[in-house]
């Protein structure tokens, strides 16, 4: 493995690894805009003409994120033709986790079967991407299979009075197995952080910074500023994409399919459009899932390959964004190994 660094933050490691499984875990109960209206001063209309979003899971009352989660862990694996036995880590991208301690991960590998290496990667909606840096690099050591899971439970960190958040998010998971295989290309990828203005989107308290005592008023909620939010990250989808291609001496019209984070149907338009990118090579999800943070690109992917948008040696862009801010993006050749 060699590093590019030309740009400080572009990773151009081509890792040989390959993902041999997806799955999912998505909660039974699907809420529509309508049932939303009839509790906020929203609409289906206001939803839909400005976010693309018609519909979204929700956990139930007995569900949290390590369920979700060790579901979508179990079905990927079994798509894999693999057991637990053969992970060696077991790597969770999330910001809803099911405690602030401990980590969720260790719940979700305690879960399925394991006592292997299990920790959180909390990356925001950029999480599953950077867990495939993370994890990716740790497959390509040849040890075994690493499990790489987004999974979020949004609907329990949105305040439910707050229209302008609470419609966007839903709950869901998405796993993929990665495996070493020397054929495979997983990268370059572009990763990176702004961390100057977290407010932007955030919880404000309940961490370190700023407790919350039982007693005391403190606000744990999801917060936004939505439309500096919109602005930062079609820009820096647009220009981490460009740099994952650059670094690889390809161009838009090498990529066979665009899977972008589902934050906004929007937000994805944008993003489309400043790439150049043919928007049917475009996989959208976010009408049927709305924003599950890091869960929506494996999310999206899976659902991808369920309608045959994945052929054998595609070139797949992913690309995210999210609360830090962080972004992260990375290249990888579909080839499962049914298709080789
Ligand atoms: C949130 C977002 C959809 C708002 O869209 P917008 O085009 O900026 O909205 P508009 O400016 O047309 O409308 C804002 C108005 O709608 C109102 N509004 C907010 N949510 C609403 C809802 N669910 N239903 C009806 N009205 C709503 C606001 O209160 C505001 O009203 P005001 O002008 O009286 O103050 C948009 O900013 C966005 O997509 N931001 C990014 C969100 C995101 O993807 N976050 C996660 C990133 S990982």
């Amino acid at each position: 493995m060699t590093a590019t660094l030309e740009h400080p933050r572009t990773v151009g490691t081509v890792l040989p690894v390959r993902i041999a499984g997806l799955g999912v875990g998505l909660p039974a109960r699907i809420v529509t805009n309508d049932e939303l209206a009839a509790e906020l001063d929203t609409s289906d209309d206001w939803i839909r003409s400005r976010t693309g979003i018609a519909q979204r899971h929700v956990a139930a009352p007995h569900e949290a994120t390590s369920d979700l989660a060790a579901a979508a862990g179990k079905a990927a694996l079994a798509d894999a033709g693999l057991g637990i036995e053969d992970v060696t880590t077991v790597l969770v991208a999330t910001t809803s986790p099911d405690h602030r301690v401990p980590g969720t991960a260790p719940l979700v590998a305690a879960a399925l079967g394991t006592e292997v290496s299990a920790f959180d990667v909390n990356a925001a909606c950029s999480g599953f991407v950077t867990g495939l840096r993370v994890g990716g690099a740790l497959a390509a050591t040849g040890d075994g299979a690493v499990l790489v899971i987004g999974a979020e439970t949004m609907t329990r960190i949105v305040d439910p009075e707050d229209r302008a958040v609470r419609v966007l998010f839903g709950d869901g998971a998405g796993a993929a197995v990665l495996v070493p295989d020397e054929h495979a290309h997983l990268g370059p990828f572009d990763l990176g952080s702004d961390g100057l203005d977290p407010s932007m989107l955030w919880c404000p308290d309940g961490g370190t910074r700023t407790p919350i005592a039982p007693t005391a008023d403190g606000d744990p909620y999801l917060r936004m500023r939505g439309g500096d939010i919109y602005r930062h990250a079609v820009t820096r989808m647009v220009a981490s994409s460009r740099a994952v291609l650059d670094t690889a001496g390809l161009g838009v019209d090498d990529v066979d399919l665009l899977v972008g984070h589902q934050a906004n149907a929007r937000i994805l338009d944008a993003v489309v459009q400043r790439l150049g990118i043919d928007p049917d090579r475009s996989h959208v999800t976010v009408d049927v899932h709305a924003n599950t943070s890091a869960a929506s690109i494996p999310l999206a992917l899976a659902d991808a390959r369920d309608r045959g948008r994945l052929k054998p040696g595609a070139t797949v862009l992913l690309t995210a964004f999210g609360a830090g801010l962080t972004w992260a993006s990375c290249l990888l050749t579909w080839d499962p190994e049914e298709d080789a």
